[in-house]
């Protein structure tokens, strides 16, 4: 896609990261489980964070940059035991600005062909807010397949909202 690097995070990319998230968190309506100022990690836990990525084989931290501007990420966080090393959880997003423009599926293209070729992973899962279309048009299109609905998961605004989960075999 025009213009748009996908690559893997890098410790010194951990200040634009929080600023990204804090940016994200605090968009009116998102559909994502996190309040504005909830993030709350230091740069320096946050590279601390980024460098574990890179030492767990079965996770993966990609950015999507527009020249020097971070404008999507997709995470792909291992599991931890033996017994679900072979899981990887996902969360992702777009900058506002920079939605329709073919990005999502661009992290979403890498993050599955990472996955594939991983000796390890075999299975990708993900919440997402039933009522986030954008985000499950995009997830089905890769294939993902809703497996459950998580009743009254989130609460916000003094409304009780339904999670989906979701997962592609890989
Ligand atoms: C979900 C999100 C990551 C999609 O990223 P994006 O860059 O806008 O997506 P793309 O432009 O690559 O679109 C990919 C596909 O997603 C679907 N899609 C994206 N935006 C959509 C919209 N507003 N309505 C319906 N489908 C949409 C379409 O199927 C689209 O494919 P198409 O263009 O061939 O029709 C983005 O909307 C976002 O960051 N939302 C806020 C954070 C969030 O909800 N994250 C997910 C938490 S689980």
């Amino acid at each position: 896609m025009n213009g748009i690097l996908i690559r893997e995070a890098q410790p010194e990319d951990a200040k634009d990261i929080i600023q990204y998230i804090e940016r994200l968190s605090a968009e009116p309506n998102i559909y994502i489980a996190m309040s504005p100022g909830e993030f709350g990690k230091t740069e320096q836990q946050e590279a601390e964070i980024l460098r574990s990525f890179h030492e767990e084989q079965n996770a993966i931290y990609l950015i999507a940059k527009k020249e020097t501007r971070l404008v999507g990420m997709i995470v792909c966080a291992g599991g931890h035991r033996k017994t679900t090393s072979h899981v990887v959880s996902i969360s992702m997003s777009v900058d506002q600005e920079f939605r329709k423009q073919g990005i999502g599926k661009l992290l979403m293209e890498h993050a599955v062909q990472w996955a594939k070729n991983n000796p390890v992973v075999t299975r990708m899962e993900l919440l997402v807010f039933a009522k986030n279309e954008p985000a499950i048009r995009l997830y089905e299109k890769f294939g993902f397949v809703v497996e459950g609905r998580h009743k009254n998961a989130i609460f916000r605004d003094g409304v009780y909202l339904d999670n989906l989960s979701m997962a592609l075999l890989v």
